[in-house]
């Protein structure tokens, strides 16, 4: 039976990269729209889990992604309310890349390091700043902090984490190279998150912490988000410090992606969001 994928995208054309994961992970046929709301899913949802029955269903699956997590999730509400009991197909959530993304950076840098009692900084509390928060403190760090240029907007973020995961992020600023400089001041971990195309980790940072051990950048566009790292690095050592570029975390994203595809047509009732997808990544060989 063929491998149908349902792909709900909240921009107004369905992504051209996450389609292309899916048929890299043998999806046969994508059934995908643009402009996915809450409002206007149901019947799309209610196409893909009363055309297969029974055991037949876990052929079929649903995709969310867009550019605007909150939206996304919205429609991934939604899609969950559209099912009845085990009427169901799989489903999987990953805005902008987010979940994926932020679970590639979080086992990359685990990789063969003990993460235990350590002191995390992230740098860029976007999405996947923060999701990769998550899974640094589900693993034992010690403190994670995600920083904003702003420490209200950082407050802002780690209030609405502890309300929905409830975990504690220590909110951090991180306005100008020398607040970023004292944040790290006894970080053993820096996580760049920030924006495409901007430098947010000066060396002169890095180089003053006579702590740090690992940093990772998920910025692929010049200048990267780190000065100094490369994007091909993988742990890469550099004046003492390992370092993880965008490219080698972005190798190991796709597989992350493709593999979360995969299990989608293992059962019919999965849901991979920021909270499960990790877990995905934890069986991809880093
Ligand atoms: N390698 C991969 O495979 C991959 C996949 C997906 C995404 N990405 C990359 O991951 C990064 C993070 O994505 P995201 O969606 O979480 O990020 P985002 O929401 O676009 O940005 C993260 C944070 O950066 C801060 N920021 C914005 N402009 C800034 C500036 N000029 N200087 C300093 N800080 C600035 C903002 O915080 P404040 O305004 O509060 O300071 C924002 O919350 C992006 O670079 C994206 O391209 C990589």
């Amino acid at each position: 039976m063929k491998k149908l994928l349902l792909h709900l995208d909240t921009d107004p054309v369905p992504s051209a990269f996450d389609q292309a994961v899916a048929y890299d992970s043998d999806v046969d046929n994508i059934i995908a729209y643009g402009n996915a709301t809450r409002d206007n899913v149901t019947p799309h949802v209610h196409g893909m889990i009363f055309t297969r029955g029974g055991k037949k269903l876990k052929n079929s699956a649903i995709f969310i992604g867009g550019s605007n997590v909150a939206a996304s999730e919205l429609v991934g509400a939604a899609v969950k309310k559209a099912f009845f009991g085990p009427v169901r197909v799989s489903v999987m959530l990953d805005p902008n890349g987010s979940n994926t993304t932020a679970a590639a950076v979080a086992r990359k840098v685990m990789n063969g390091y003990d993460i235990t009692g350590k002191k995390v900084v992230i740098i860029g509390a976007g999405p996947v700043g923060q999701r990769s928060a998550l899974y640094f403190l589900k693993e034992g760090a010690g403190e994670v902090v995600i920083t904003s240029r702003s420490m209200a907007r950082a407050r802002v973020i780690t209030d609405q984490m502890k309300e929905a995961y409830g975990v504690n992020v220590t909110p951090g600023e991180s306005r100008s190279d020398e607040s970023v400089a004292k944040l790290l001041k006894d970080a053993h971990v820096a996580i760049a998150s920030g924006p495409a195309g901007v430098c947010i980790l000066p060396k002169s940072a890095w180089t003053s912490s006579s702590t740090l051990e690992v940093v990772a950048d998920v910025n692929a566009v010049p200048p990267l988000g780190v000065e100094g790292i490369e994007v091909m690095d993988n742990g890469t050592e550099k004046e003492g410090v390992s370092f993880y570029g965008a490219i080698a975390l972005g190798n190991f994203k796709m597989k992350v992606h493709r593999g979360a595809i995969s299990a989608l047509f293992d059962s019919n009732d999965q849901f991979l969001d920021e909270t499960t997808i990790y877990d995905i990544a934890c069986k991809v060989d880093a």
